[in-house]
């Protein structure tokens, strides 16, 4: 489907009114307008802090009068003179770019668009009557989803046994998976390409109940803890939108197209994170370019926004919440452009703390880790995507450790049954890609290290060098026959504790691991570069997962 595209109509007719002025301006006006003036006047002239330049505003002020605004500025208003850098004729081929100015391809979130793209595909009472338990496993709570990235699947697993119960097709590079904590029978996924789906886990095969495209360019999602709202967040359009969790219905969008940044420019940000939260009837979710996270009340009418903490870093990507002690009461959201975790508290709805986490590191948490030490208290870590540094940082919010690791990384896991943190270098080259640090969650070093070679996988002790465990390891060759060293990524806790499963991306298996000891358990085979996997019983207890 296609989204509404907001075209801001211009007057029916276009004048070619340049002639009538003295001089030829070879500006691009276009260019100039997004660089100099858009911050001000907004990416489709809408205003912000300068005013509304739309056509039906500009359409009867005399030209020449509005070019010689533009020249000389407005003295006493926030509008600066643009004599130095734009000639008469440049002035006035902007006054009749903006007077006939007919939108960019700006798309605008709106309900209706997204209303278009929504779908029933079974009945989800019929379902609830025939099958009050599920038909494929013990407990709906057994399965694990993996996203097929390049199969634009939905694959779920029996998560205590590995066996492959169903494939779905949930759109173009499947990005992240979520369930609903108050009915765990029901799970939704959402692709890049922004089309949400929604599954019934008691059928047999794990039927789709509904689906709705939110946008074109879609990535977060999250499941209010009460069970009654889905939100996702859109790159393209810009915004989230907020759903009825048992049937998809979209209830309200929340357009992010015109958004103050940190720079105080006015502009379009897309939506990353979306997290819930058990402290609270909150669902937030962080504009990526604007660098603000909003805080939405899903118990009052409307679902207002009832929290902006704005300036919290630039370039907002993914994000976690505490664990323990007022569980899910403060927000970690990733700046990847200021290299810090900002720490969100939904008590106050306000910025408590900026950890820093190092020059250019990029931290990407991915579902982050939280977990007591008996030192520390409560700790709390993130990766990084461009140097291998695991960062960890406590309740005052303090960096408490720095653990290198072999090269850059994209998640850090962990749960209450295994004693490390489990690190990816997924991102470290070839040389690195292989391998995940399990780093003590007491000591805070890192314990052993686990590499998937070509033929054999290893569990080394980083100090004595000695090798603690090794295992036969299936080569997998490409297509012209290279052996392919398997990058390894995202670890997950499943099967009540007992197993960490971990994606090989490029070799298209699962790698399971015992938990306590990352000891080789068995692969799960025949799956398409499988990205992310998502144990429902293990996200029960954690927040905003
Ligand atoms: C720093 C903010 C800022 C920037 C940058 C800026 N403007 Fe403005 N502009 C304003 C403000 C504020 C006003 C309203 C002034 C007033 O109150 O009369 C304004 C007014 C105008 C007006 C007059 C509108 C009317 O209805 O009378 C025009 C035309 C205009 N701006 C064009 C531009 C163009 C073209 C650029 C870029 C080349 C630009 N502005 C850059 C802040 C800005």
């Amino acid at each position: 489907m296609r989204l509404g595209k907001l075209v801001i109509s211009a007057a029916a007719f276009a004048v070619v009114s340049s002639g009538l002025f003295a001089g030829t301006s070879h500006m691009d006006v276009e260019k100039m307008f997004e660089k100099e003036c858009q911050g001000c006047h907004g990416p489709n002239h809408e205003g912000g802090v300068g005013a509304d330049l739309r056509p039906a505003q500009l359409e009867k002020k005399n030209a020449y009068t509005l070019a010689e605004i533009i020249l000389n500025g407005r003295p006493g208003t926030a509008m600066p003179p643009f004599a130095n850098k734009m000639t008469k004729a440049d002035a006035q081929k902007m006054v009749d770019y903006l007077q006939h100015f007919k939108g960019k391809k700006i798309e605008v979130l709106t309900l209706d668009a997204v209303k278009q793209g929504w779908k029933k595909l079974n009945d989800r009472m019929k379902f609830l009557k025939k099958y009050p338990n599920p038909v494929d496993v013990k407990k709906n709570t057994d399965i694990c989803f993996v996203t097929e990235r390049d199969a634009a699947r939905v694959v779920f697993v029996d998560g205590t046994t590995g066996k492959i119960l169903s494939r779905h097709p949930a759109g173009f590079a499947v990005h992240v998976t979520v369930t609903n904590k108050r009915q765990p029978r029901y799970a939704y996924s959402i692709s890049r390409s922004g089309l949400v789906t929604m599954f019934d886990l008691n059928t047999p095969g794990q039927q789709k109940i509904a689906e709705c495209q939110v946008g074109s360019d879609s990535r977060g999602l999250a499941v209010s803890p009460d069970g009654k709202y889905l939100m996702a967040g859109n790159y393209v359009p810009g915004g989230a939108v907020l759903m009825d969790a048992m049937t998809l219905e979209p209830l309200k969008v929340y357009p992010t197209s015109s958004v103050i940044n940190m720079d105080g420019d006015i502009g379009s940000s897309r939506v990353a994170g979306v997290y819930d939260t058990p402290y609270g009837p909150y669902i937030a979710f962080a504009l990526k370019d604007a660098g603000h996270v909003y805080i939405i009340d899903y118990s009052k009418p409307n679902y207002p926004i009832v929290g902006d903490i704005p300036n919290i870093g630039k370039i907002l990507h993914d994000g976690f919440e505490n664990e323990g002690k007022e569980i899910g009461r403060y927000l970690m959201q990733a700046s990847q452009g200021s290299d810090v975790m900002g720490v969100v508290d939904f008590k106050t709805k306000s910025l408590v703390a900026k950890v820093y986490t190092g020059p250019g590191s990029k931290p990407h948490p991915g579902q982050g880790s939280s977990w007591y030490n008996d030192r520390y208290g409560q700790l709390y870590a993130t990766n990084s995507m461009n140097v291998g540094d695991v960062v960890i940082w406590d309740s005052d919010w303090n960096v408490v450790a720095h653990i290198r690791t072999a090269g850059g990384g994209l998640f850090v896991g962990t749960s209450e049954h295994t004693p490390f943190i489990w690190s990816d270098n997924v991102l470290g080259g070839p040389a690195n890609w292989n391998k995940i640090y399990l780093i003590n969650k007491q000591t805070l070093e890192t314990d052993r290290i686990l590499t998937v070679g070509t033929k054999r996988g290893t569990i080394i002790d980083p100090v004595t060098h000695k090798t603690l465990y090794s295992w036969k390891v299936p080569t997998v060759k490409d297509k012209k026959g290279k052996v392919i060293i398997p990058r390894i990524l995202h670890a997950e806790p499943a099967n009540h504790g007992k197993w960490t499963m971990v994606s090989e991306w490029n070799a298209g298996r699962i790698g399971i691991y015992e938990a306590k000891t990352g000891k080789f358990v068995k692969y799960i085979e025949g799956l398409t570069t499988p990205t992310f996997t998502y144990s429902i019983e293990h996200r029960q207890s954690i927040p905003g997962a």
